[in-house]
């Protein structure tokens, strides 16, 4: 069975660089929108292209794992309605979704995102305190249920299934 990893926390949890080991332990592709997002627009969300950007990658996400190969989605997905499609889109491949989660505190997170600015400022654009104060604010935290995969929810009122609202979330992936 394919796996598809989902890379959920905060900016500066250290996700990108867990997901670069988990690529390299299971031979998976990771799909990163920063290495794309800065390479052709010199910025992370330029008016809206990252979520066109996000949508073309989890439908290159899901052909991956019906190729067979796994697939590490490394987005972030501070929603759980974003983790709920993403799943649900995956076990309808046939594919497993095994979230990870990088719970970060405030100081951690502070210094990391300090630190990579110093040491590795081509691969992430300036970080604002609005942006770490917005992320902290708006981030809604998986419990263990979610995390285990137990109890997936429906999709919100006024979708048919998963599918369509993330067609909607994701204006490019339908
Ligand atoms: N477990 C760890 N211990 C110490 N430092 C770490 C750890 N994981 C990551 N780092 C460092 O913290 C910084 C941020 O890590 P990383 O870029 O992986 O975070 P991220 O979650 O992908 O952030 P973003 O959401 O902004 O892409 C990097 O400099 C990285 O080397
Ligand atoms: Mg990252």
């Amino acid at each position: 069975m394919t796996t598809l990893f989902l890379m959920v926390g905060l900016p500066g949890a250290g996700k990108t660089t867990r997901a670069r080991q988990l690529a390299e332990e299971h031979g998976a592709l990771r799909l990163t929108p920063d290495d794309w997002m800065i390479p052709l627009f010199g910025e992370a969300e330029a008016d809206g292209k990252r979520d066109v950007l996000e949508g073309r990658m989890l439908w290159l996400a899901l052909e991956t794992v019906k190729l067979g190969t796994d697939v590490v989605v490394d987005y972030g997905c501070w929603s759980r309605n974003e983790r709920s499609a993403i799943r649900w889109l995956a076990e309808a491949e046939g594919a497993r979704c095994r979230m990870v989660y990088l719970p970060v505190n405030d100081e951690t997170q502070r210094a990391r995102i300090a630190r990579r600015r110093a040491t590795a400022p081509e691969e992430t654009l300036p970080m604002t305190e609005a942006d770490i104060l917005h992320g902290r604010a708006h981030f809604e935290e998986p419990d263990a249920a979610e995390l285990e995969g137990r109890g997936t929810a429906g999709p919100p009122p006024g979708w048919a299934d998963w599918r369509e609202w993330a067609a909607n979330r994701w204006p490019s992936f339908a």
